[in-house]
């Protein structure tokens, strides 16, 4: 960890037992940037000092990294192939074997654009009842969870949602648009955090089992080792033919770690057989 970034660090533990060395450098010294700007602090001492003074900068400041910002099908490239061939494909062949549920996990799913997409996506193959989709949406912060549970946004949010989509799956109240409720009744939200020691998937999904795991744009905020942490517990949480999608700066990351992408620049991958990098399970 570089030196200004740790100074940081313990000032934060030690005040407001918050550890923050999990993070990326770069990221937090883009951070410290801002929250030197928006402090007017003009050297790295005076912000040290006036951090260690102020508990509402140093909330700020833990503030300052939770990036929530999300887009309904974002990633248009991804969506395209998760539409065209991969969910064709796993409907495919769950009806060769004979098997009913299809089961997502959607692990930082932020205030529920990215689970609202996959599931619309998914009501529109579902034109008989024979497969079921079981959706977990998951994220460590609670706020997000509950706008995520509200399921209310504004027009501007909506901007790459198609008029149909727009039309069969919210409803316009006032200013804003609300998700319909058969939408939602799909969706199993709750807090996890996806480092936490106990729990390895989230407690509703009871055995994980997956056979789409999205965690997309949150790896690159964590230095490598906790990335692998993330990768290795949806690693052993995916089904057999179970496949990962991440957000498309996350491609080089991911493929580090032994992923193999499905399509040329998909940002969907699968584990390869007999190459895992870790051999707990
Ligand atoms: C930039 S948003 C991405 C949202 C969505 N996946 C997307 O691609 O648009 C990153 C989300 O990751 C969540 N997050 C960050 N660290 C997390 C962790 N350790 N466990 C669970 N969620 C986390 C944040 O709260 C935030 O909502």
């Amino acid at each position: 960890m570089k030196k200004n970034n740790k100074t940081i660090a313990n000032i934060l533990l030690q005040l407001e037992d918050v550890d923050i060395s999990k993070y990326d450098d770069s990221f937090l010294e883009n951070a410290l940037k801002k929250r030197m700007t928006e402090s007017h602090c003009n050297s790295e001492m005076v912000y040290y000092d006036y951090l260690q003074q102020s508990h509402i900068e140093a909330q700020e400041y833990i503030r300052s990294l939770s990036v929530c910002y999300s887009e309904f099908f974002r990633n248009s490239l991804t969506f395209a192939v998760l539409e065209r061939i991969v969910l064709p494909g796993i409907i495919f062949s769950k009806k060769k074997n004979n098997q009913h549920e299809v089961r997502i996990w959607s692990a930082a799913c932020a205030a529920g654009q990215e689970t609202y997409s996959i599931a619309m996506l998914l009501n529109e193959f579902a034109n008989n009842n024979e497969i079921k989709f079981r959706i977990f949406a998951t994220d460590q912060s609670e706020e997000q969870i509950e706008y995520a549970q509200k399921g209310v946004y504004k027009f501007s949010e909506l901007s790459y949602l198609s008029v149909n989509r727009l039309t069969n799956w919210f409803t316009k109240e006032g200013d804003s648009y609300s998700v319909k409720p058969e939408l939602k009744e799909q969706i199993e939200f709750s807090t996890f955090d996806l480092f936490n020691k106990d729990l390895s998937s989230p407690p509703t999904s009871i055995f994980g089992d997956f056979d789409l795991i999205f965690c997309a744009n949150l790896l690159f905020y964590y230095k490598p080792e906790f990335q692998e942490e993330i990768l290795k517990k949806i690693k052993n949480y995916l089904s057999k033919d179970g496949l990962l999608v991440t957000g498309e700066t996350e491609r080089e990351i991911v493929m580090q770690h032994h992923f193999k992408e499905v399509y040329p620049s998909s940002a969907i991958f699968k584990i390869p057989s007999g190459s895992l990098k870790w051999s707990d399970g």
